[in-house]
């Protein structure tokens, strides 16, 4: 969050520099003051106790300073907050804004993109916006119980709320990839809800874009893996575009293959990860909804080696 990447998140980090300053110099000034009488008025060898220091009763300057001053600073403060909280939430995106749904999973992040007609999950690629015109524009919800989408480089937390649609806009001005994270705790997992976001320049966005556009091939004939697929019921919760795989409960996994990393962040999307996912979820991520499945040998490298194909 020292390293605002947004116009959201740059007009956060001001404002709370701001008031760093302001309350970091209360800070000092009653501190300074602290300790200088604690040192210039501390008990003495010769006091014997019994002297009283000046009683003062009333001073018309002091008590106007200490009213009008605060009023000033929380007026600077209310004033400058209000201005921040406008911008931030600015909910009329320009024309060209990127629409994107983000929708909170107890332990995933479903992302789809509702104009391209996109799925993915745990990944959310967004475009370099060199000007405003192309922020990307987050639509955010819930499918069971509260989340919070937090990406410190790009902007503030907001929550995923069951029946209520929230919004957040970012317009990352260099390409990167940056962590998330779940930060309302809904869960054993919760600490494992982790998210990237995929800043690229437009031409590598649209690049992976049609990329994830495309179906996966209808095979001429189905492979052991495919039949695995269906014999261990994975498609009753997982997707693949193109297949008659259409789950619903868990990841899409039509491009699994692009991913980074698997279980929302737990794991790298390796071979062997993947292998040992498929068997024992609960082993990298213990709550996760998941079951592992009883398969081992020739079945789990068929299972394997297809989702290897989810290009
Ligand atoms: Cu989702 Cu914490």
């Amino acid at each position: 969050m020292f390293n605002p990447l947004t116009t959201p998140a740059k007009t956060e980090f001001n404002m709370a520099m701001l008031e760093f300053a302001i309350t970091g110099a209360i800070f000092a000034a009653v501190a300074g003051v602290l300790i200088y009488t604690m040192i210039r008025y501390r008990r003495r060898r010769d006091d014997n106790g019994r002297q009283e220091p000046p009683q003062v009763y009333g001073s018309n300057q002091i008590e106007a300073a200490w009213t009008v001053i605060p009023i000033l600073i929380v007026f600077v403060i209310a004033g400058v907050s209000a201005r921040s909280v406008w911008g931030v939430e600015d909910a009329s995106p320009p024309k060209n804004t990127m629409h994107v749904t983000v929708i909170g999973h107890q332990y995933w992040w479903e992302v789809r993109y509702p104009f391209y007609n996109i799925v993915t999950a745990n990944e959310i690629h967004v475009p370099v916006s060199h000007d405003r015109e192309h922020a990307s524009y987050f639509e955010l919800k819930s499918d069971d119980v509260i989340h919070s989408l937090w990406i410190p480089e790009l902007g503030g937390k907001t929550d995923l709320i069951p029946n209520r649609v929230n919004h957040m806009w970012i317009d990352p001005s260099e390409p990167g990839i940056f962590w998330g994270s779940c930060t309302e705790f809904c869960g054993v997992q919760h600490a494992n809800m982790l998210i990237q976001v995929v800043a690229q320049e437009p031409e590598d966005f649209n690049k992976w874009v049609a990329a994830q556009q495309q179906a996966q091939p209808v095979p001429t004939e189905i492979s052991d893996g495919q039949k695995r697929f269906q014999m261990a019921g994975c498609w009753a919760c997982h997707a693949v575009k193109g297949t008659r795989f259409n789950g619903k409960i868990g990841p899409d996994l039509t491009h699994l293959m692009s991913r980074r990393q698997i279980g929302s962040g737990v794991l790298d999307n390796t071979p062997a990860n993947l292998q040992a996912w498929i068997v024992d979820p609960q082993q990298a991520k213990p709550g996760c909804l998941m079951p592992g499945s009883k398969l081992a040998g020739k079945n789990l490298d068929d299972l394997v080696a297809y989702l290897e194909t989810l290009k």
